[in-house]
């Protein structure tokens, strides 16, 4: 039976097996099943046609999509959302749904394989039996507040009541998914079952419910936590307890969870009713606002990122099934353990002796060590991928790579060394690309016989953890060998930007400023906690102080001089870093930098910082000032690259920032950022800073044409 109008192509099947109605959920043209209007109204007219069913008795939920159950609501439609009018209607829409499942007369059970998040969650918990695949792939959660609301169809207040306060605010607060047996384990299920079963297990349960049965939910909750749970007093402790994680995480910056946090203590506290009348208030407030908007535009942004090969023109990108990685040290140990975990690729890993190959392949294989242990994967699966890494001393088993990535020492002597070495053994088409850092690519593709299939792809440290790859074609980049690298790119799990072949790329471009201006901060005597505490209170998930320890000094003061020489006084280095450096106080590696550290964790800013420097420590500047000198020589520079195209887009320029230094989400980068503040005060701050503190603040051109001849970074208005 199809259950669309006459017409119109259906997203649901329903198929009478005996007098329990199987629905199958496969929404027509699209790779994963979500919840939009359209689906929603065809859903309730099939709910229709069952409860006048005589012959049907119990209900089986299902998708018909091979990897996913309810992926969430549609964001297409929510993003759409104009009016806090708009927005309560839809979770108004929401919850009568799901009133209506769980209130239904005939018993409904969720049968849950792959994602089954949001909407696609709340639904199952309307359902009277939740039955979910052990697979890797099912995952279930509520991550409604990483797009800056809060679960809007009755999540806030179902959740809860069926795992208990502190269990469900672990998953509302943080937005995180969890597999089926920590599912089960919470309660969020009632059964975990092999994919070839699920059906089978959820006829039988239908059939079982059908003839009368009910359902029996053993609590699982720790004991702590059903104490706790199972009082006022214990749940004030527990809200209480969760306000502060939120605060500690979030600044107050995301409004999100902590409205989530009220809504689930009224509806534990006073009813469910009032649980839902206030997640339809909050979530219409939310939907609305500046935060999610920004975050929406993220999800989007990542989305459209996915199908870019970034190349703006027809290319082959080649298929890669053989990687080869020259230098096996920290990235290239990074990047081999990587490529075989995500890409599922043959890697090759090569270094100049074998001792350093085993310390590489080891440390290679530790990524897949730590997914084995997080149980991620299977020991079969970890078996497998591991199996797909080897090593040589020379290039042996090079010839068949389709794409080699480099990272040996940099410096281009060594770097050009290589290439004319990969291209003695490579075939003709192989790809060859540079993790370099700070190199031009062209500089090292000079002298190559092939410079149109060399190109950079530099990764973050550490590599299986950073979400961003910049991939740098240089002037003569071949196309398709572009399209390879960021193809690659994203099977490694990347979100990846085409940037242009200029000091810095875009991402240490950008930082670059920002870093320098925290070092000129501490030379002036500024404390070290006030500088990092501004900077994470303004968003960025560590400070300026504590990154510069963490990439390490040497490492730092080696970028920064190549971007001075490159890009002129603007950019000159304060001479701080390189005090601590010629003092060998190198960052977290040495166990001592601007911060003290003890077996690998820091115990505190050293205090003596000031007198190796010879500065006076003073405590008379305000955060504002703090705030606006470090973010404002990042935005200007990111004005000024993004106008000389470094980045191909605004969307391109923001994500790297997000994703390559951790600019904060709810701002939505620093193009962004700038759109919203607009230039006329973008231009009056700088110039303020420049008369205070210095040249370097000379607002970029473009903000000055912006400022006279209108024009935004985003948009149909864009000026890049
Ligand atoms: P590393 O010193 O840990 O590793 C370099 C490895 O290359 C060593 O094992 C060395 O034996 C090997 N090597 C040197 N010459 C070789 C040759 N001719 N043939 C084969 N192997 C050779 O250095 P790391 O940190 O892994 O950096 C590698 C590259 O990645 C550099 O270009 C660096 O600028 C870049 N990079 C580093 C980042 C970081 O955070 N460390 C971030 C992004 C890029």
């Amino acid at each position: 039976m199809s259950a669309a109008a006459p017409g119109t192509e259906s997203a649901f099947d329903v198929v009478n097996d005996n007098g329990i109605a199987v629905v199958t959920l496969d929404l027509p043209g699209s790779p994963v099943n979500t919840l939009g209007t359209a689906v929603s109204d065809e859903f309730a007219g099939v709910l229709d046609r069952l409860r006048d069913d005589g012959t049907v008795r119990a209900v089986v939920l299902i998708s018909g999509k091979p990897d996913g159950f309810i992926a969430g609501a549609d964001i297409e439609e929510f993003g759409a959302l104009r009016t806090y009018e708009e927005a309560e209607a839809l979770s108004r829409g929401g919850q009568a749904m799901m009133e209506r499942v769980e209130r239904f007369t005939k018993p409904i059970v969720a049968a849950i394989h792959g994602a089954c998040l949001g909407g696609g969650y709340e639904l199952a918990l309307a359902c009277r039996w939740r039955i979910a695949t052990d697979h890797p792939r099912t995952q279930l959660g509520l991550p409604e507040v990483q797009l800056g609301v809060i679960p809007g169809a009755g999540g806030c207040v179902r959740l809860p009541r069926l795992i208990g306060a502190r269990a469900a605010l672990d998953i509302i607060l943080t937005g995180k998914s969890e597999r089926a047996s920590k599912a089960l384990r919470l309660g969020m299920v009632d059964e975990a079952v092999p994919p070839s079963i699920l059906r089978a297990v959820a006829m039988a349960a239908a059939e079982r419910f059908a003839a009368g049965e009910s359902p029996r939910r053993t609590r699982k909750r720790g004991t702590s936590g059903a104490l706790l749970d199972g009082n006022p007093l214990g749940r004030r402790l527990v809200y209480r307890a969760a306000e502060r994680a939120v605060l500690k995480r979030t600044h107050g910056n995301y409004p999100a969870p902590l409205a989530a946090l009220d809504v689930v203590r009224i509806g534990l506290e006073q009813g469910e009713r009032a649980g839902f009348d206030a997640e339809r208030r909050r979530f219409g407030a939310l939907a609305v606002s500046d935060v999610s908007r920004r975050l929406v535009q993220i999800f989007f942004a990542t989305t459209a990122l996915k199908k870019d090969d970034g190349v703006g023109g027809p290319a082959r990108p080649r298929p890669v099934a053989r990687l080869g990685v020259v230098g096996s040290g920290l990235m290239g140990s990074g990047i081999a353990g990587t490529a075989a975990l995500n890409a599922e690729a043959d890697v090759r890993l090569r270094d100049s002796d074998l001792v350093r190959v085993g310390k590489g392949l080891k440390a290679a294989t530790a990524i897949l060590d730590q997914r084995l242990a997080r149980r991620r994967l299977t020991r079969p699966q970890h078996a497998r991928l591991a199996a797909l890494l080897s090593g040589t001393g020379d290039y042996s088993g090079f010839g068949r790579t389709e794409l080699v990535i480099e990272a040996v020492f940099e410096e281009l002597g060594v770097k050009r060394q290589v290439v004319a070495e990969l291209e003695r053994v490579l075939r003709p088409d192989a790809v060859i690309a540079s993790n370099t850092s700070s190199i031009p690519i062209a500089r090292i593709a000079d002298g190559a016989e092939h410079p149109e299939r060399i190109l950079g792809m530099h990764f973050f440290s550490p590599v299986e953890k950073m979400p961003l790859l910049e991939v740098i074609p240089h002037a003569g980049t071949s196309a398709d060998a572009a399209a390879t690298a960021v193809r690659f790119g994203r099977r490694m799990g990347k979100t990846v930007i085409v940037v242009a072949d200029q000091p810095g790329f875009w991402v240490n471009r950008i930082l670059a400023p920002y870093l320098n201006e925290a070092g000129t901060l501490i030379e002036e005597g500024v404390p070290i906690e006030l500088i990092d505490r501004t900077m994470t209170r303004f968003g960025f998930p560590v400070g300026p102080i504590a990154l510069l320890d963490e990439v390490g000094l040497d490492v730092a003061q080696k970028a920064s001089r190549v971007m001075h020489a490159a890009l002129g006084e603007r950019l000159e280095p304060p001479g701080a870093v390189g005090t601590l450096v010629e003092k060998g106080r190198l960052g977290r590696k040495a166990g001592r930098g601007f911060y003290l550290y003890h077996e690998g964790h820091k115990t505190g800013p050293d205090e003596r910082i000031y007198d190796i420097l010879g500065v006076k420590a003073r405590e008379d500047v305000s955060p504002t000032t703090v705030e606006q000198r470090l973010v404002y020589a990042m935005l200007n520079e990111a004005a000024l690259a993004a106008s000389e195209g470094v980045v191909r887009s605004a969307r391109d320029g923001d994500i790297g920032a997000i994703y390559g230094i951790g600019f904060p989400p709810f701002r939505g980068g620093p193009l962004r950022m700038m759109d919203d503040l607009g230039p006329a005060r973008v231009v009056e701050i700088l110039n303020l800073l420049k008369l205070e503190f210095g040249d370097r603040f000379t607002p970029a051109p473009v903000l000055l044409d912006m400022l006279e001849r209108g024009g935004t970074f985003h948009g149909p208005l864009s000026r890049l």
